[in-house]
């Protein structure tokens, strides 16, 4: 697929993997529509990408009305959407059982599913809904390209990562099958597993912190930085090859139990 004068929708668009992805898209001539919670900072990341070239909509990926509304907005702006990235994600450490014995609560449990898999899920068959409806744009019948974000925890979560390391596995578990059944409309589902990047979460530990989880990674011993992430999502878009795929990318680290 050829980026310019492409649409992408960006879930979690304003901060960290996903505003370096809606970076690096503008710059290859797409448009974006980022969809987040956080206003200010969706606001500040459409100003830096130019008007011309990005927008967003306040939405909550786990919500049926709030996506709906957010794909009506992409479309109603720019007609079709051709890639969807889904980075719209939280990871909080919630351990089975606490230091009083208390077992965690089940709501607790359900928000991380709800949002980061339930809401990856929520946004794909909203936005492949439409997808489908595009014009082809390759010889191939291509329509587009939906790219979920999972994590190195669907693989070997740490202690305090059930829920986060269950609703990213979910999201691997699902990414064949919804290749599988969408490659009859041209449409393309991919997954990145990211191991440890430098977001504003990382950013604000302290040095020390970042270089012992940056040694803990085999090579190159230093946390991922999100251009690199987002280049991995302009090429899965670019390459027309690659289909029902899940890329570890996460300089082989290998998460330790704790
Ligand atoms: N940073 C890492 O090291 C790392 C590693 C593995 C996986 N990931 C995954 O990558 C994705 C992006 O992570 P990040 O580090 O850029 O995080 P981040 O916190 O910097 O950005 C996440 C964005 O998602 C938005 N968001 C949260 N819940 C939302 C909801 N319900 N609806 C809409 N928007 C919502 C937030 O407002 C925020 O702007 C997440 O899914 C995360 O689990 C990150």
């Amino acid at each position: 697929m050829k980026l310019d004068g492409k649409v992408a929708v960006v879930t979690g668009g304003a901060s960290g993997l996903g505003q370096a992805t809606c970076h690096q898209l503008v710059a290859q001539g797409a448009r974006v529509m980022i969809f987040d919670l956080n206003e200010e900072l969706a606001r500040n990341t459409v100003k830096a990408l130019g008007e011309q070239n990005a927008s967003y909509a306040l939405v909550n990926v786990s919500d049926e009305t709030s996506v709906d509304a957010g794909i009506a907005q992409a479309i109603n702006q720019y007609g079709e959407i051709h890639i969807v990235v889904n980075c719209a994600g939280i990871g909080a450490p919630a351990k089975v059982i606490n230091r009083e014995g208390e077992p965690l609560p089940l709501d607790k449990f359900k928000q991380i599913i709800d949002i980061n898999l339930v809401g990856t899920f929520n946004v794909l068959r909203l936005a492949a809904a439409r997808m489908i409806n595009n014009d082809p744009f390759n010889e191939d019948y291509g329509r587009g390209v939906i790219i979920n974000v999972a994590s190195a925890a669907a693989f070997d979560g740490q202690i305090g990562q059930p829920a986060y390391a269950a609703s990213k596995a979910g999201v691997v578990g699902m990414t064949l099958p919804i290749a599988r059944e969408l490659a009859t409309h041209g449409i393309r589902v991919n997954t990145i597993a990211p191991g440890l990047f430098m977001t504003p979460m990382a950013a604000s530990l302290p040095e020390n912190v970042v270089a012992a989880l940056g040694n803990s990674v085999e090579y190159p011993k230093r946390l991922g930085r999100p251009e690199e992430f987002a280049s991995t999502v302009v090429h899965i878009a670019e390459n027309d090859y690659l289909n029902g795929e899940v890329i570890r990318l996460d300089g082989a680290i290998r998460m330790q139990a704790r």
